[in-house]
């Protein structure tokens, strides 16, 4: 993968941590770094023991039969007694949880002693429905409290949880609890999206007149007052089955490999990979993860990661992470545009917001709607800001520098996946200097490499990122299926774990995170990433996101493909396309100028905000669209097709 490096630009910025920050951070130095060094397993039993408290402590640290990790054997723990039971005996019951904040503004603030009593209650709840540990239970609600109950009453209890995001339609949910083999779901009437209820009882209705035989209940909390249809005998209002349950639910020991739960994850096959976590080492890294990444401090700060519950980094960063830190987090329902573009600014400067943790993708429509709409609110307490989930390009990490963290708050891009369970390179705070768009290092005690198409380890350069030793957070299989585990992660490059991803490890030892190796494209022998032609698009000053991918090419093998979304006032012309194009040649070099950039209104996206790259490039190579049910706008990609159309007229 050497070729990608001729065409990434080098990028000589560099920010160090502020010395006031630095000055009081949870880390500021490479003490960490140093110990995982010397002894990464006893680096994570000192984190285990630090942060996480045991009802019987473990014998052993790490059990490793490649693939298969055990971590922490022989220990027990209740997760749920870590986030909350902890807290309250402690005499910090009366702490806020979650200032939790619904679309239409209604707002609830729960605390650590009330979010307890509601778990015991609901733990109570699933029991008398006869689930017991060992369960599985599908939980597809909106980013209402209720989630957070209904995961860690299933977590009290050893019932895994398998959270499918709201925005899936009723096949994904079959699919899943099929796979699961789910005996109950917990859902809702709706959700508040941009002002309307989005129904979510009817989807849950639809699934269970197809499939999902395994079903026994369905648990439905009211958020919106939709009414929906409720079937007796299956069919179970959440308040009903509350009102009378008791409060009295003691957390069970459970061992320390117990299955938390399962998320499935799309990979390059149809079916969806049931992702597994268990209890342990999952609790043990996101913990520590969350309160260094992001120099958690419990008395005083407001977190808020504004992510949805339905995918990993919900779970890590908005549930289990911050419950067992003890710290007070901000949970949004709704949409950042309702009813002003303003929303999100406003909830921050309104609860005195001290880290925010978002995506790459929402930054760049944070540009697009302009600066004027942060500029009006006080941002001033966002002490840490977080991105995750795509390479940030340098624009983008420039942007947030600036204009949400007043040019002097650290920013850390954490890279990390699914399957990884928590943060596994990120620039720590306290102690990193950042260079815009780099992840820079793995945080201590996790052990990245790039390797060749060979195996071989790649000291400087272009590669593909493997973890060379096993994490506490890592994935314990996909559920049901371990040769496919074995096939998926640990075939390609013997011995290691391959996420996936193609990554450049510069001069002075910083990662750059390239996107996908099966985004990285291939043009007449040379490699280039989509994201560094992503990052050149946005750099000319008429574009506010681009998304890049490879046609097929008769005469190169593949051409890039940029499509880009216009800033404000400029108008689509051809003119402006080729001119964006030649930028594009002059940033990166003549190997790196797209084929063709097609200017689009819109571009499509999953629910979740990743672009679906692979629908661009269907589109891109005039072949059927094929499923788009997690589109964000199906309406986008008729338009991106038909512009793609006319682009070919020309
Ligand atoms: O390609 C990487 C990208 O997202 C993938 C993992 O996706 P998912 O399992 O949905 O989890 C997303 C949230 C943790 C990775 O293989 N990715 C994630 N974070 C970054 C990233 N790419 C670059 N930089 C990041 N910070």
């Amino acid at each position: 993968m050497s070729e990608t490096i001729g065409v990434f630009e080098v990028e000589d910025r560099t920010f160090p941590p502020p010395a006031d920050f630095a000055a009081k951070a949870n880390t500021s130095d490479r003490s960490l770094y140093d110990e995982a060094e010397a002894d990464y397993e006893a680096f994570w039993a000192r984190q285990a023991r630090e942060l996480v408290t045991w009802s019987k402590d473990f014998e052993k640290t790490l059990e490793w039969d490649l693939p298969f990790a055990k971590w922490f054997v022989g220990g027990e723990l209740n997760i749920t007694s870590n986030c909350l039971d902890r807290h309250v005996e402690a005499g910090r019951g009366d702490k806020v949880a979650y200032h939790w904040e619904g679309e239409p503004g209604d707002t609830v603030t729960i605390t650590y002693a009330e979010l307890l009593t509601e778990v015991c209650k609901f733990a109570n709840v699933l029991r008398g429905q006869g689930l017991e540990k060992g369960d599985r239970v599908a939980i597809y609600m909106p980013m209402i409290l209720e989630l957070p109950i209904a995961m860690l009453a299933c977590a009290r209890i050893g019932v895994a949880h398998s959270v499918i995001f709201g925005g899936f339609s009723a096949d994904a949910i079959v699919d899943r609890c099929d796979d699961a083999e789910a005996r109950m779901i917990i859902t809702a009437d709706a959700g508040w999206r941009r002002g309307q209820p989005a129904l979510l009882k009817p989807t849950v209705d639809a699934a269970l007149e197809t499939g999902a035989p395994s079903v026994e209940k369905v648990i439905v909390a009211n958020r919106c007052d939709t009414n929906p249809d409720m079937r007796d005998g299956r069919d179970l209002w959440w308040h009903d089955v509350m009102a009378t349950a008791s409060p009295d639910c003691p957390a069970e020991p459970m061992d320390a490999e117990q299955l938390l739960y399962i998320l499935y994850t799309s990979g390059t096959t149809a079916k969806p990979k049931g992702i597994m976590h268990t209890t342990g080492g999952y609790l043990t890294q996101v913990a520590f993860t969350h309160k260094y990444s992001f120099d958690i401090k419990p008395e005083t700060d407001v977190y808020w990661c504004a992510a949805d519950i339905g995918w990993v980094t919900g779970h890590s960063y908005i549930v289990y992470g911050p419950l067992a830190n003890g710290v007070t987090s901000v949970m949004y329902e709704g949409t950042p545009d309702t009813p002003g573009k303003d929303r999100l600014w406003d909830i921050i400067e309104r609860y005195g917001v001290t880290q925010l943790y978002t995506a790459p993708t929402a930054i760049r429509m944070f540009m697009k709607w302009g600066a004027q709409e942060p500029a009006g609110h006080d941002l001033s307490t966002l002490r840490v800001l977080g991105t995750v989930g795509e390479p940030i390009n340098p624009e983008a990490w420039m942007w947030y520098h600036e204009h949400i963290g007043g040019n002097g708050t650290p920013i850390v891009d954490t890279w990390w996946q699914t399957e990884t369970g928590g943060h596994m390179i990120t620039p720590l705070p306290g102690v990193t200097t950042t260079k815009p768009g780099s992840a820079c290092h793995t945080i201590p005690g996790v052990f990245a490499e790039l390797v060749d198409d060979d195996g071989n380890v790649v000291e400087s350069g272009g590669g593909y990122l493997t973890i060379a030793r096993p994490w506490p957070s890592m994935l314990r299989g996909i559920w049901g299926d371990p040769e496919r585990y074995r096939d998926t992660y640990w075939s390609r490059f013997e011995g290691r774990y391959f996420a996936g991803d193609g990554a450049k490890l510069d001069d002075d030892g910083y990662l750059w995170l390239l996107g996908r190796v099966d985004d990285v494209m291939n043009v007449s022998g040379h490699r280039i990433s989509t994201t560094e032609v992503e990052s050149a698009l946005v750099d000319h000053e008429a574009v506010a996101e681009a998304a890049v991918v490879g046609g097929t090419d008769d005469v190169t093998g593949q051409a890039i493909i940029g499509y880009v979304i216009l800033r404000g006032t400029h108008e689509p012309s051809i003119e402006l396309g080729n001119e964006i194009r030649e930028h594009v040649g002059v940033k990166l070099g003549k190997i790196a100028r797209p084929k063709t950039v097609i200017i689009v209104p819109d571009l499509p996206k999953t629910r979740s905000g990743k672009i679906m790259r692979r629908l661009l490039r269907d589109v891109a190579d005039g072949r059927e669209l094929g499923d788009t049910t997690t589109l964000a706008d199906p309406g986008v990609v008729d338009e991106i097709a038909t512009r793609a159309a006319e682009d070919d007229d020309d």
